[in-house]
């Protein structure tokens, strides 16, 4: 029903991914498209479309607040998707949800304190904790092949450090495309309660989830945990609107609700976000889902069609498992070539624009992240140009 085809070239936009192109002196008659950051190569659905122009038409661009049909669109949303009773007075909306980790690393840890971030893991995070000079608490994952484990042996060894205040926690988990299942969550959130190790959960992917998965909010899983923790999600991910700089930042306790607007007020005395922002998210969540339904049925075919060519042409290449994101992580080190020759060779001769595995972390090195949100001709062309490049 709808349009998941057509592609708007972004070159000389604004759009960083697509200055790349350009960097690499791509032709636009190469019809190539970048696979690097995560928004979609999707056009907007057509019912947020129609209710910005509405907004347009109709209101004044001043100053505003989330209404209470915007808090409402969000909760229902949550219920009906996720199964979680969240409340309107939980919610703090933020232009984004790099500024709330940001801001929560700011907020509940001091200099020198100890956060855990369960790694390799998206790059923002080690900023966030480095930045503001806190002590990065490594919790390497086990690599298993195609997928990764948490090692909670580890975990529980760095929490029980009395500097260690915080895991920023990733959920669904990018690079990796982990979904966490209720059973980790549950060992996650018990080994923090017990050393008293806040949680922030970043959840922004929390609807890309693919066939036989199951997103589970930190959150729900108890009062307990609600107590103990932050969630953090957005409609940007889901809806492609990540330029209209709107996430929800939910904090159920509300001790921890006003200590954070404390220091936000401190740190950003008019935290806003913007009018068309509130009203993409409160169409998206009230008329997108079936939108949602098959732009994932899309990625899913994407990551069948890389999955399927890979095993059969570089059986050296592992595809890990797409639990969740449409971020696909692929390791080449199979390839047995160094990880500057791997980038050398993707962006000069296979003109393939992946993000590099390495800025998630060391471990990252030999993968590339590779953005499958788009039309599934572009990742048939993709794979070509790969056998071609890689053949030699
Ligand atoms: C895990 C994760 N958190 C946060 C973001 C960005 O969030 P925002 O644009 O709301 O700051 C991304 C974007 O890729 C992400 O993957």
């Amino acid at each position: 029903m709808y349009d998941f085809e057509t592609v708007r070239r972004r070159s000389g936009r604004g759009s960083g991914k697509w200055n790349d192109l350009a960097r690499y002196g791509v032709r636009e008659d190469e019809d190539i498209i970048p696979f690097s950051v995560a928004d979609m190569e999707f056009v907007t659905p057509p019912e947020i479309v129609e209710a910005l122009k509405h907004e347009l038409d109709t209101s004044i661009m001043g100053y505003e607040n989330p209404t209470c049909e915007y808090l409402d669109a969000v909760c229902s949303w949550m219920r009906e998707r996720r199964n979680w009773d969240a409340r309107p007075e939980w919610i703090l909306p933020s232009p984004g949800v790099v500024d709330a980790f940001f801001e929560a690393v700011r907020t509940y840890t001091h200099e020198g304190d100890g956060v855990m971030l369960m790694t390799p893991v998206y790059h923002p995070m080690y900023m966030a904790v480095n930045m503001n000079r806190r002590k990065l608490i490594d919790c390497p994952m086990t690599n298993t092949g195609t997928s990764y484990e948490i090692d909670f042996d580890l975990m529980e060894k760095a929490a029980s450090d009395p500097d260690t205040k915080m895991l920023i926690l990733c959920s669904p988990h990018n690079p990796t495309g982990r979904v966490w299942t209720r059973h980790e969550l549950e060992c996650i959130g018990d080994i923090c309660l017990k050393h008293d190790v806040l949680v922030v959960s970043d959840e922004i992917h929390f609807d890309l989830i693919m066939p036989g998965h199951e997103h589970t909010v930190f959150a729900s899983i108890s009062e307990d945990f609600a107590n103990n923790c932050l969630v953090m999600t957005a409609p940007s991910k889901t809806f492609n609107i990540a330029g209209l700089q709107t996430s929800n930042i939910f904090i159920p306790n509300a001790e921890l609700r006003a200590k954070y607007l404390a220091s936000l007020k401190l740190h950003n005395p008019n935290p806003k976000c913007n009018i068309l922002g509130y009203c993409a998210t409160e169409a998206a969540y009230r008329n997108c889902g079936r939108w949602l339904d098959e732009c994932l049925a899309v990625i899913d075919t994407n990551r069948k069609v890389i999955t399927d060519f890979v095993s059969r042409e570089f059986p050296q290449v592992r595809v890990h498992e797409l639990e969740g994101t449409y971020l696909l992580w692929l390791d080449l080190n199979g390839l047995g070539l160094d990880y500057k020759e791997l980038e050398r060779i993707n962006r000069e001769e296979a003109r393939l624009f992946f993000d590099e595995g390495y800025i998630f972390g060391e471990q990252g090195r030999g993968f590339e992240r590779w953005n499958i949100a788009c039309p599934t001709r572009y990742i048939h062309g993709a794979l070509e140009r790969m056998r071609k490049a890689y053949s030699k």
